[in-house]
């Protein structure tokens, strides 16, 4: 027993005075006098030597620990390695180096987050509240309160990020696909205040998120943003609806913009119209119409499914792309660069 550590610090010598450099130094230590060394292990050992010889073997075990730790001093030494120092650490610092100087200058918010705030303060100017709704939804108020019956292609499952499996699931939860969700929450809402019925006028925005599986191009993304508006009173007119979609316009797009709707159709309201918004993408095009999103008068169904007396109750509501109305004011002509924070684009806006 006593002979093999003699071997141990006769290898241990002969492989110090044949490492020439820090880094064989340092793979030295590790190997012999190290935490995980041949010495350590030596030392556990104990316990297969006969109990007699344990008292000499843990002495020249420790004899031989201290022996290899001064031979490693010495051989630093020799070597003019620092004491301490090992070959990963790097030079040292330099406080007195001048720092690096941060060019960008601070951060600012992002462009869509701009938008929203413009928007949300165009309209609140005309008297919307701002209202929220759950992203992830059900299909009771993406689209059965909205009266888009079963069969309606907007439900197709591969045109929506169900949650549930839509064939098993009673009331299938999933990412929203349109704000409109939030016109069906609010009526919801004012209807339980009033105690079952609707006592008083809404008028409300609702800027958000919305998903589709749509394969991104330079006009459509997965995820993009709304912003649902809705306005319930006493014989609301479409007259009504047009000249605060005109209002709005101008105040967002500056005096001269023009507002064009062209009759559509929307499970959600009757009549129905799609909004288009004069706009010049990029200064070297020329003007051109770009949809902005839909709007109409408020279906009764909706209305009767949200608790609310049509009878006594009309409105108008309408949904735009927010992206859309990014693109347009600031002449941006791929919506993925809304999305790809590039700080090249982002800075210019
Ligand atoms: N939700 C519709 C969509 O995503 C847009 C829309 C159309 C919203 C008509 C409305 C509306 O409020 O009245 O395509």
């Amino acid at each position: 027993m006593l002979e093999a550590l003699e071997q141990l610090g006769a290898s241990a010598r002969a492989e110090l005075a044949a490492a020439g450099d820090p880094a064989s130094l340092d793979a030295w230590k590790s190997a012999y006098i190290g935490p995980k060394g041949k010495v350590k292990a030596a030392l556990g050992n104990m316990k297969n030597v006969p109990a007699g010889d344990r008292p000499a073997y843990g002495a020249r075990v420790n004899a031989l620990s201290r022996e290899l730790e001064a031979a490693f001093g010495e051989r630093q030494a020799a070597l003019g390695v620092k004491a301490g120092a090992s070959a990963s650490s790097g030079p040292a610092l330099d406080a007195t180096e001048p720092g690096v100087m941060f060019t960008s200058g601070p951060g600012r918010q992002h462009i869509l987050t701009r938008v929203r705030d413009e928007l949300v303060e165009v309209f609140a100017r005309m008297g919307f509240a701002v209202a929220e709704g759950p992203e992830l939804e059900d299909d009771e108020h993406n689209f059965v309160k909205l009266n888009i019956p079963p069969s309606h292609p907007a439900r197709e499952p591969i045109d929506n990020f169900y949650v549930d499996d839509p064939a098993t699931t009673p009331r299938p939860r999933m990412l929203r696909s349109q704000t409109s969700t939030v016109q069906v929450r609010t009526m919801e809402r004012a209807v339980a205040a009033g105690g079952g019925e609707l006592r008083s006028p809404i008028r409300i925005i609702a800027p958000g998120r919305v998903y589709r599986p749509d394969a991104v191009d330079a006009t459509h993304s997965f995820m993009f943003h709304q912003i649902e508006g809705l306005y319930i009173d006493q014989q609301v007119s479409m007259a009504e609806l047009k000249t605060t979609l005109i209002q709005f316009a101008r105040a967002y797009f500056g005096p001269k913009a023009e507002v064009r709707l062209r009759p559509s159709f929307f499970p959600f309201t009757e009549p129905s119209a799609e909004v288009d918004m004069k706009v010049r993408l990029r200064p070297d095009l020329p003007e051109r119409w770009m949809e902005l999103g839909g709007c109409g008068l408020v279906h009764p169904r909706v209305l009767e499914m949200c608790g609310i007396d049509p009878a006594r109750w009309t409105g108008f509501a309408f949904g735009f792309g927010i992206e859309r109305l990014a693109m347009g004011k600031y002449g941006i002509p791929d919506i993925r660069m809304l999305f790809e924070n590039d700080l090249r684009f982002l800075k210019q806006i």
